[in-house]
């Protein structure tokens, strides 16, 4: 039997952060050489909000070098931009023609979104679940890493693919695979530096707020020298009253590599005086590697290109093929 597929992307918004890299980028790299992986840089949302055009095609390339620096190997992982392979958007129509409208309306990013936006709030930041849906199944993918805040917009692609299955294929001849998320219990849900109980996340407006995988050294120690902390001595994980702490700790143990036992044990008796240099000189020790690398392979642009350039075609090859089934189960002619 072949390897599972497994299929994944990150928005290219710029400031990828520690949730992007714990909650996904990172266990996309562990898991590699198991499945067969599609990797992509999900720039098609990234317009479902207000956005910069100058920026965009940078921050593409940053986050391409980025899933390089990280660990992505080339010989397990094919990596692609989602607005170079145009099946994407194809399916999001025909799929947007199946999907009850109280779907959409009921997803809590959305709202979450919206709320933000005011009175700017365009059709596809709405639609956006859709063609995330459509990322998935284009691929046939049986596994999406992704951090737990993706976890509803995964069951909704489940739902549309019954959907679509049940309307329109054999039932012992699905068109489309039902995928399953793959969420990991610890870095599922990182949270901001500022407030414990809120996610850590790109659209922030504090960058006090988060750990940047690109910031520097000296940058990493001021934001965890302010980070929110409680005047609480003694440290522990899961006191529901000391969601900061819990947050560092974890951060602490998946930054180090030791386990949660572990770091029970060291941290128990400490303040936060003694903890934040011991993180602080962590975070920047785990971070330098990937620092390092992502500079040599950054200035290499005709490199990211050919890896572009490859990707595309490996994606297309089984993007369209998808598509071409979604399009005869749907009644569609052949073109001639
Ligand atoms: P995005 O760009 O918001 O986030 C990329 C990945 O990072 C995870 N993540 C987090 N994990 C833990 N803690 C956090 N604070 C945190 N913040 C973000 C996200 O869960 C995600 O896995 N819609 C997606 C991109 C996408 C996609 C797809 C993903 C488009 N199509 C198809 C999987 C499959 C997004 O906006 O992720």
């Amino acid at each position: 039997m072949g390897k599972q597929r497994v299929l994944s992307g990150v928005q290219p918004t710029g400031n990828y952060h520690l949730g992007n890299y714990l909650g996904a980028i990172r266990n996309w790299v562990e898991g590699q050489s198991e499945y067969e992986n599609y990797l992509f840089v999900a720039d098609l949302h990234a317009i479902t909000v207000p956005h910069e055009p100058k920026q965009l095609a940078s921050d593409t390339y940053t986050l391409v070098a980025l899933y390089l620096a990280c660990g992505l190997d080339l010989n397990y992982s094919t990596i692609f931009v989602q607005s170079h392979v145009s099946a994407h958007s194809e399916l999001t129509w025909l799929l947007n023609c199946i999907t009850p409208l109280n779907w959409l309306q009921d997803m809590i990013q959305f709202k979450e979104k919206a709320v933000k936006q005011g009175e700017n709030v365009s059709a596809g930041l709405l639609d956006y679940p859709v063609l995330m849906a459509s990322d998935i199944l284009l691929y046939q993918a049986d596994k999406v890493p992704v951090g737990e805040d993706q976890k509803q917009h995964l069951e909704l692609t489940r739902d549309i693919a019954a959907r679509f299955n049940h309307l329109f294929a054999q039932p012992d001849r699905p068109v489309l695979k039902l995928p399953d998320p793959l969420i990991r219990k610890e870095g599922a849900r990182v949270m901001s530096l500022a407030d414990g109980k809120r996610k850590m996340s790109k659209s922030d407006p504090s960058d006090l707020s988060r750990i940047n995988l690109l910031d520097p050294p000296d940058q990493i120690q001021y934001k965890i020298k302010r980070c929110k902390t409680d005047p609480i001595r003694g440290l522990t994980f899961d006191d529901p009253e000391r969601p900061e702490c819990n947050n560092l700790l974890t951060l602490y143990t998946l930054l180090s590599g030791k386990t949660k036992e572990e770091v029970a044990a060291e941290c128990q008796d400490m303040g936060w005086g003694q903890f934040k240099p011991l993180f602080t000189e962590t975070t920047i020790a785990a971070l330098k590697p990937i620092q390092e690398k992502y500079q040599a392979i950054t200035e290499d642009k005709s490199y990211l290109e050919s890896v572009l350039r490859d990707g595309r075609e490996k994606a297309e090859a089984i993007a369209n093929q998808t598509l071409a089934q979604v399009k005869a189960a749907l009644g569609y002619s052949t073109p001639l």
